[in-house]
């Protein structure tokens, strides 16, 4: 299948890419290299760099039609988006406006969207299904409902099947790619960093939560895993309209469980400095992900944070300066 992969030089866009060069899918990249890297690009795939707030970029784009779309691309940072709620606005919403208004207009026949645990904002039930209400509790959590429901208006106006994927907390690495952010603000490429140099600070944000050990649990999924369930969206049967699914693991992990398999796989002793609560943090996230399962067949592994932890050590220790070295 030909496939356009926007934010393929990302986090998640760059493991999927590979993942679906090597079930050989023909992929091209779109990207602005705003928050990716040249270097996550596997050599000499076809790349149209530009920005998808340029229409006519889009258009051009879109002219010689892909069978799919994996729409990855976006602004991430959910501090950044409450300080800069319209940057996220203009980005997120205006560039999925821009692809879906080609796309409408193009043979394209299915579309898949990178959206986030961040639409259901502090759900009271746990684990968290689909049909859980969205209520998102921040302008990045807005933005990707937002373009939820433009993709869903758009899918059933035009008659193609589309695919919302909500991520829980992604992590780990691929064997050549892993998680480059700058800012970083996640926790377990914070915490890696600061094993690898003594410079970079590392702290737990808040131990008096209503959990067992204090710190709040969230639902760790390996990239990789999340990179296969895209393949699947792609691959399978699917109705048309808007089809939604969780994508984490029905386990959950307090920081202070993810800092004790840090230090086995690691071999370092992890006495973290205890901050206060970091503002809208939810004390507790868990997918139910029963309906990726049934639908797309989608299995995560089952040792989930010993193999996250492990691959992310190992590419954080091979580059300790992200993909700058
Ligand atoms: N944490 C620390 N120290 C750090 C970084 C994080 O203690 O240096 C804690 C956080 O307070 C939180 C947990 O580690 O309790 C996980 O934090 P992350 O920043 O790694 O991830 P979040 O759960 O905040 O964010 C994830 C996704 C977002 C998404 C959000 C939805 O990364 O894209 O879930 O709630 F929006």
């Amino acid at each position: 299948m030909k496939v356009l992969i926007t934010g393929g030089a990302g986090y998640i866009g760059s493991v999927t890419t590979r993942v679906l060069l090597a079930r050989g899918h023909d992929v091209e990249v779109l990207d602005d290299f705003s928050t990716g890297h040249r270097e996550a690009l596997p050599p000499g795939i076809p790349l149209h760099e530009g920005s998808l707030l340029d229409a006519g970029f889009v258009d051009r784009v879109l002219a010689a039609p892909p069978d799919a779309v994996l729409h990855f691309a976006a602004f991430s940072l959910v501090g950044e988006s409450a300080a800069h709620p319209l940057k996220y606005y203009r980005n997120n919403v205006g560039g999925s406006v821009n692809l879906l208004d080609a796309v409408a207009r193009s043979g394209v026949r299915r579309f898949v969207f990178s959206s986030s645990a961040a639409v259901y904002g502090e759900p009271d039930e746990m684990p968290i299904t689909e049909h859980a209400p969205t209520r998102p509790v921040n302008p990045y959590g807005h933005t990707k409902l937002a373009i939820e429901w433009a993709l869903a208006d758009t899918a059933a106006a035009v008659g193609f099947p589309a695919v919302a994927l909500r991520y829980f907390n992604a992590c780990g690495a691929s064997r050549e790619l892993g998680e480059d952010h700058e800012p970083e603000t996640h926790l377990i490429p914070r915490l890696l960093r600061s094993l690898v140099d003594p410079g970079v600070d590392f702290a737990v944000f808040g131990d008096d939560y209503p959990t067992p050990d204090g710190t709040c649990i969230r639902d760790y999924v390996h990239v990789v895993d999340l990179a296969e369930a895209h393949a699947l969206a792609l691959e399978g049967d699917l109705r048309p309209g808007l089809s939604v699914y969780n994508l984490g693991t029905e386990t959950g992990a307090s920081v202070r469980e993810v800092l004790a398999a840090a230090a086995a796989v690691t071999g370092r002793e992890i006495a973290p400095r205890i901050e206060p609560r970091r503002p809208g943090d939810p004390a507790r996230l868990v997918a139910g992900n029963a309906r990726a399962r049934r639908d797309l067949g989608w299995r995560p592994r089952a040792d989930g944070l010993t193999s996250i932890l492990a691959d992310a050590w190992r590419w954080h220790r091979d580059h300790p300066r992200g993909y700058r070295g």
